[in-house]
């Protein structure tokens, strides 16, 4: 393995920044936690301490929420046009596009992911997401509405609706992309004028600070945007259940989405949701083979499959599986498993040990039921938290690692015969979140595109995001849509006005 440390470019940005204790933003300033309390985050790489961030709890959610509700109900936030708030957006996009290479090595460094990942898609995505939000803030329109009542024959009415901000808004994410993720939950609430309390994951806590530094910088006011890192038994639970907050929007685990569903029924708070997935990825005979094996290998093993949209059943038809297996394993053995921050990296560790037991456990679960590896099987390494990449075969749908979201660097591969029975298996899941499709038959790739129970599906492509482009889940994949204009109907509320004239 290479031994790329944390700073060994001399150019580092992010080095004064990571070796700061932290402190959590609320009302503007940077604060600790009200226990005093502080934890670590790590670099999965080496397994060493990064930095130590205050520990937000309860005390601390509730002061958040309170300084969010102030800056909604009374602040300048409140008494912005549309146009100000878009132009704050966007100059915070501007601001992250400044500091790209700053934020790329941080999210390197906190979450593993390669540097040159980080630099070509967290962050760029990040700042387009900013600026594609930004703009729909002087776009929100309601109707005017022709009315008929036929209980006041005769009487005129001038009827309309408004779009207003939902509130106060909780906000709870996940480690695999935290700038990204920050950026999807933040961008549309922001442009919509709600306030928010955002919590990162107590994985990967630093780019979410560095972000509200810039927050700051760009004159977002005060309040509007709070920052609690902690723990999610803790400082998640607290926001979620928070009698508060008007909506709570999350990304993670299903299992979770689930606990907070639960919290928020106190005060019945809107709920969005982007949860796990078992995507399946089907390769049809027709297809250029070297573009679908490349593709498959991507779906699978881009961000170590630590994607929830990841394509992790590969289904292959007969004639072309055991070639596209083989070629997939060879791309898999040829992925250089390194530190992030390592240019000749191609793979990353996993974010944690944690992660990296679950992984393993996933592994030998398959092993034990029967299955095979064609590449990889194992960790890698004995420090840090890396495993190899890994093809799986002899495996089918009543197996543990077909059915559940393993969210590491594994795929298994199916053969199947028959387009038909094709559909009842890729369907065959808890979760629906994407979908891949890999022919040269448009007809048969627009078919199955329409059977398929999917809230995204790729056609001879896979992992495209836009922040144009609505992304979320069927099934347990979750409630809503995050990104495109869809998303702009979580963060509001239609007000309808009916005056008589
Ligand atoms: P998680 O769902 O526990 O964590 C995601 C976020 O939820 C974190 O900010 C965490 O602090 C918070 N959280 C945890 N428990 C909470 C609670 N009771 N109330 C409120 N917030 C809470 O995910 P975890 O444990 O890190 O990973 C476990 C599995 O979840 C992964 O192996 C993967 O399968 C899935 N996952 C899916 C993600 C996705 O993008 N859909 C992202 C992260 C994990
Ligand atoms: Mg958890």
């Amino acid at each position: 393995m290479a031994t790329a440390l944390k700073f060994t470019r001399p150019e580092s940005q992010a080095a004064s920044f990571v070796s700061r204790t932290h402190k959590m933003l609320i009302n503007g300033k940077w604060t600790d936690a009200a226990s005093g309390k502080t934890f670590p985050t790590y670099n999965p790489a080496t397994g060493e301490v990064l930095s130590n961030i205050a520990e937000g709890d309860r005390e601390d959610i509730d002061r958040a929420v309170r300084a969010a509700r102030a800056a909604f109900e009374t602040g300048p936030w409140s008494r912005m046009t549309a146009s100000e708030r878009g132009r704050l957006v966007w100059k915070l996009a501007d601001l992250l596009e400044e500091h790209l290479e700053e934020f790329a090595e941080l999210e390197s460094l906190d979450n593993g992911k390669p540097l040159t990942v980080a630099r070509a898609a967290d962050v760029p995505l990040a700042v387009e997401l900013f600026r594609y939000m930004a703009g729909w803030s002087t776009k929100l329109e309601g109707n005017t509405i022709p009315l008929s009542v036929p209980y006041t024959p005769g009487a005129k009415y001038l009827a309309y609706t408004l779009r207003e901000p939902v509130g106060v808004v909780g906000q709870i994410i996940p480690w695999n992309f935290p700038l990204l993720m920050a950026a999807w939950k933040l961008g549309p609430a922001l442009a919509t004028g709600n306030t928010i309390v955002l919590k990162p994951a107590e994985q990967t806590p630093l780019s979410a600070l560095r972000l509200g530094e810039l927050i700051q910088e760009a004159g977002i006011p005060d309040g509007v945007v709070n920052i609690v890192p902690g723990y999610g038994e803790t400082a998640g639970a607290a926001l979620s259940a928070h009698p508060d907050v008007d909506k709570v929007a999350f990304t993670g685990s299903t299992e979770v989405g689930k606990l907070i569903l639960q919290a928020a029924a106190g005060n019945l708070k809107k709920v969005s949701l982007e949860l796990g997935g078992k995507s399946p990825n089907v390769v049809f005979a027709d297809v250029d083979l070297d573009a679908a094996i490349a593709g498959a290998a991507s779906a699978i093993f881009f961000n170590h499959g630590q994607c929830c949209c990841a394509g992790s059943r590969l289904y292959v038809e007969e004639q072309i599986f055991d070639r596209v297996v083989e070629g997939v394993s060879e791309r898999a053995k040829k992925i250089n498993v390194g530190p992030g921050l390592d240019p000749a990296t191609d793979m990353g560790p996993l974010v944690s040990a944690d992660q990296l037991n679950r992984v393993c456990g996933y592994l030998e679960a398959g092993f034990s039921e029967g299955a095979k590896a064609t590449a990889g099987g194992e960790r890698f390494g004995d420090k840090g938290y890396f495993v190899k990449p890994t093809v799986l075969v002899n495996t089918n749908e009543k197996m543990k690692v077909v059915q559940e979201e393993i969210f590491g660097p594994v795929v298994t591969a199916i053969p199947f015969r028959d387009a038909d029975m094709l559909v009842g298996q890729a369907n065959d899941s808890a979760y629906g979140l994407a979908a891949g499709i890999w022919t040269r038959d448009i007809k048969k790739a627009h078919r199955l595109a329409s059977q398929l129970r999917a809230g995204t599906v790729w056609i001879n492509c896979y992992n495209i995001f836009d922040a144009a482009l609505p992304f979320g889940g069927y099934k347990q994949s979750g409630w809503g849509r995050e990104m495109g204009h869809e998303v702009l109907e979580q963060y509001t509320e239609v007000k309808a006005v009916c005056a008589a004239l």
